[in-house]
């Protein structure tokens, strides 16, 4: 009788279970909400932002970082380059052999190795020894396709994607550490110098050419490609962007101007913020306990580091509140960063009729087995609200770029072409978001601007951009001598 009591009380409860968590997912619906007013929003206050940082160091969120790159490549680029791309949770080392005008890129090779977490949050020596240490390795496999200039030292482009403030080309001091890394004594020094050092201790007799964002490589890379590219965007564990300003348009640029008048421009866009981003209190959880409390507001919101996680703290609210899962919380679920932005997409995506794509990952990845189609459903959506408000901010933040630049609106006549370079592994494959994401900007710019606006995928241009930054300074350097 008693079991019997159960079930009947436990039938009795559910559908007030299924209501509660349907009221818990509404109202996070609600919160994310990003009408196109709102999205304009975002994108004037960005603006308001960039001039700021345009005028003075540290007068905005947006640190507007000169990148001393007054000069993309041209394509005449020459000789054998190689580049190191660290800042996700992979890095890369390559070589490029660059043919010149006729016949670009002759060969390349490259390697991508992981990075053990704890040389994520440890000792400046240990990250780069760890780097120097892959670098020279890949170095002593060059073999003889690849073509080193007689009697010059190997040169390299470092691409190290986070906040640095750069005194040259070739030199920058880390303002702070973003995404997953952490490392006290890293902080404030010049991280070329570091991996320089570490190249010494290991024995690697290398130039360091040009030190560049992942932004400022993917826009070089594109450049490369294409003649129209004047911005570039990541999308993938962090998020940022960068474009070619004119150079008197930056008050706080005290050198000489450029002959090209130009200079690209690291926006670190994910720190930026406002009072119009439509945050949530999962989203204020979340940045609390980040490794960076109060700080890349809209990374946060728009980034695969992070999308699985909202996901995971709104699940974790359905299952403690509303006993989504049953009488208890399924442990995993509170595991922060169980729930990898991979694994929210392929659940997305899942247009299984039973969902059973939604279904497996819930039970390798979370441990929850059991669960209605309704259920799944409800998770399907869940992800879809949280990938929709990242796309739709990303794509407003876009549409800032374009405005400062002026290449928001047709002009009569005029046959302007924009494109923009994009990278990172959430555009690359969280199909759903990226498809937001260019929707949502042809929506924010009309069809007739959106003609001339192309957003062009550049696989792994960050790299490929280093080298051909090394080699453009490594050329200049060698008129210059002589
Ligand atoms: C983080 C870094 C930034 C980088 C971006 C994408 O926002 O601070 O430098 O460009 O991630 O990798």
């Amino acid at each position: 009788a008693a079991a019997a009591a159960l079930v009947i009380h436990r039938k009795m409860k559910k559908p007030g279970r299924w209501v509660k968590a349907m009221q818990i997912l509404k109202e996070f619906e609600e919160k994310c909400g990003t009408p196109i007013l709102k999205l304009r929003q975002v994108a004037d206050a960005m603006i308001v932002e960039m001039h700021a940082g345009l005028a003075s160091e540290g007068g905005s969120k947006l640190k507007m970082l000169i990148s001393y790159v007054d000069n993309l490549p041209t394509g005449d680029e020459e000789g054998l380059f190689y580049a190191l791309d660290l800042g996700g949770t992979n890095f890369r080392v390559l070589r490029v052999q660059l043919g010149g005008r006729t016949r670009g890129i002759v060969n390349q090779q490259f390697e991508e190795v992981s990075i053990p977490p704890s040389r994520m949050t440890g000792t400046s020596d240990a990250l780069f020894d760890y780097v120097a240490a892959t670098l020279a390795k890949f170095v002593a496999q060059e073999g003889s396709v690849f073509k080193p200039s007689p009697g010059r030292q190997r040169e390299l482009g470092f691409t190290f994607s986070f906040p640095v403030v750069q005194s040259s080309i070739a030199s920058g001091t880390l303002l702070k550490w973003t995404k997953g890394f952490s490392i006290d004594d890293a902080v404030g020094q010049d991280v070329v110098a570091e991996l320089a050092k570490a190249m010494e201790r290991r024995g690697l007799d290398m130039r360091i050419a040009a030190l560049v964002n992942d932004t400022v490589g993917t826009l070089a890379g594109g450049r490369y490609n294409n003649n129209n590219v004047v911005a570039s965007v990541i999308l993938g564990t962090g998020s940022n962007a960068a474009y070619v300003e004119c150079a008197h348009a930056i008050p706080k640029w005290h050198g000489l101007l450029p002959k090209s008048g130009q200079m690209v421009i690291n926006m670190e866009w994910g720190n930026f913020r406002s009072s119009h981003l439509p945050l949530t209190e999962y989203d204020h959880a979340l940045d609390a306990e980040s490794l960076n409390p109060g700080e890349q507001i809209y990374e946060k919101v728009i980034s695969g580091m992070y999308l699985g996680e909202i996901v995971r703290r709104v699940l974790c609210r359905m299952a403690e509140e509303a006993a989504f899962f049953g009488d208890t919380v399924p442990p995993k679920l509170k595991e922060p960063f169980v729930l990898g932005t991979p694994v929210m997409s392929s659940m997305h995506r899942d247009t299984s009729p039973d969902l059973k794509v939604v279904a497996s990952n819930l039970k390798d990845i979370l441990e929850i087995s059991n669960t209605s189609l309704n259920m799944r459903k409800a998770i399907v959506e869940l992800c879809n609200i949280v990938a929709t408000r990242g796309a739709r901010l990303s794509a407003a933040g876009v549409l800032a770029i374009l405005k400062k630049m002026g290449r928001d609106t047709v002009k009569e006549g005029e046959k302007q072409k924009t494109a923009i370079a994009m990278d990172g592994g959430l555009y690359e494959h969280y199909t759903e978001y990226r498809k937001c994401f260019e929707g949502t900007l042809n929506e924010l710019l009309g069809e007739e601007v959106s003609k001339t606006i192309m957003i062009e995928h550049s696989n792994d241009g960050s790299g490929i951009g280093a080298a051909l930054l090394a080699a453009s300074q490594s050329q200049y350097l060698e008129l210059y001598e002589s």
